[in-house]
């Protein structure tokens, strides 16, 4: 029945563009409900429910994951433009590039849920912030198709693209000089408590793969800031190309 409610709200939708809005097969929303409760960690600022209302702090101020369960009057091309181009440049930065596969699985997955109904608070960001800080130009603008990548390539995409451990654990870009590619770096805040992402180049594949599944690091810190409640519940096999492509970047 679902899927024949989906089949009518797709064949109802907008002229022929870039991003298809016919959505083939049941194994989509399977994809997409994978990359949302696992290596996207979307929750970690959409709320474990995705009904949104966690608070995510930047360089313009503090905006709030909004609520993702009542998305079903966008078409799949919105939700996977308001993916790639969010509001919130920085919450999302890498997302631009994740392939329209899984971009599209994942908006499908997102049009199926069961609405939960949870005001959130809508960004604030004053005329003259706007217009100083690079608000409008930091968004990235995806023209085109992003393909699916070869298999060989599937480890960087998901550091870079999906899990996007590279935003956290390169630090924060600023305006003077680059930052190292994992190298470390990146503040994160929630009340009083600070937190900057180490670097990941003392880590083995197996070290690694045993701290996304555990949260856990080997001397017995635990994860807070890292999305790791979401990385555990992924495929072995997924972690183990993330920790292996982070491995090789010490060669
Ligand atoms: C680091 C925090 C963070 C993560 C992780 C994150 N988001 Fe967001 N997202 C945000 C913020 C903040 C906004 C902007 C809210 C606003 O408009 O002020 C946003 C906006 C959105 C929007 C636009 C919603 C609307 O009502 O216009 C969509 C769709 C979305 N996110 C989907 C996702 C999906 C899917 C994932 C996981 C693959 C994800 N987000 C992961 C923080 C995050
Ligand atoms: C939202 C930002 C964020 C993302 C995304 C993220 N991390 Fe982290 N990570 C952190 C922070 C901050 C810490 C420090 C401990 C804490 O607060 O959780 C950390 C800790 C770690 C540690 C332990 C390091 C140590 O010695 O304490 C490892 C290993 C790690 N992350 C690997 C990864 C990998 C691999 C990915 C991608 C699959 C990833 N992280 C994604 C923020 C992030």
């Amino acid at each position: 029945m679902r899927w024949f409610l989906l089949a009518i709200l797709f064949s109802c939708s907008n002229p022929p563009s870039d991003i298809p809005e016919v959505v083939p097969g049941a194994n989509f929303l399977d994809k997409g409900r994978y990359l949302v409760t696992t290596l996207g960690h979307c929750g970690a600022c959409h709320g474990e429910n995705l009904s949104g209302g966690l608070a995510f702090e930047d360089s313009f101020g503090e905006s709030f994951g909004s609520n993702l369960t009542i998305l079903h009057q966008r078409t799949v091309k919105e939700i996977v433009s308001s993916l790639r181009e969010s509001k919130n440049p920085e919450a999302h930065r890498g997302f631009e590039w994740m392939s329209d596969g899984d971009a599209i699985a994942i908006a499908t997955y997102l049009r199926s849920l069961y609405p939960i109904q949870n005001d959130i608070p809508a960004r604030d960001i004053d005329f003259f912030t706007r217009n100083t800080k690079g608000f409008l130009t930091s968004s990235k603008n995806v023209r085109g198709a992003v393909p699916d990548v070869p298999s060989s390539e599937k480890g960087k995409y998901l550091v870079n693209s999906v899990a996007r451990c590279s935003e956290c654990h390169s630090g924060s870009t600023s305006l003077f000089g680059s930052v190292e590619y994992m190298g470390g770096g990146k503040e994160l805040k929630k009340g009083d408590q600070i937190h900057i992402a180490p670097a990941l180049n003392d880590y083995s594949k197996l070290e690694l793969v045993a701290y996304l599944r555990t949260g856990t690091t080997p001397d017995g810190r635990k994860s807070i800031f890292c999305p790791t409640d979401f990385f555990k519940r992924s495929d072995k096999s997924d972690l183990e190309l993330i920790a292996g492509y982070i491995e090789g970047l010490r060669n």
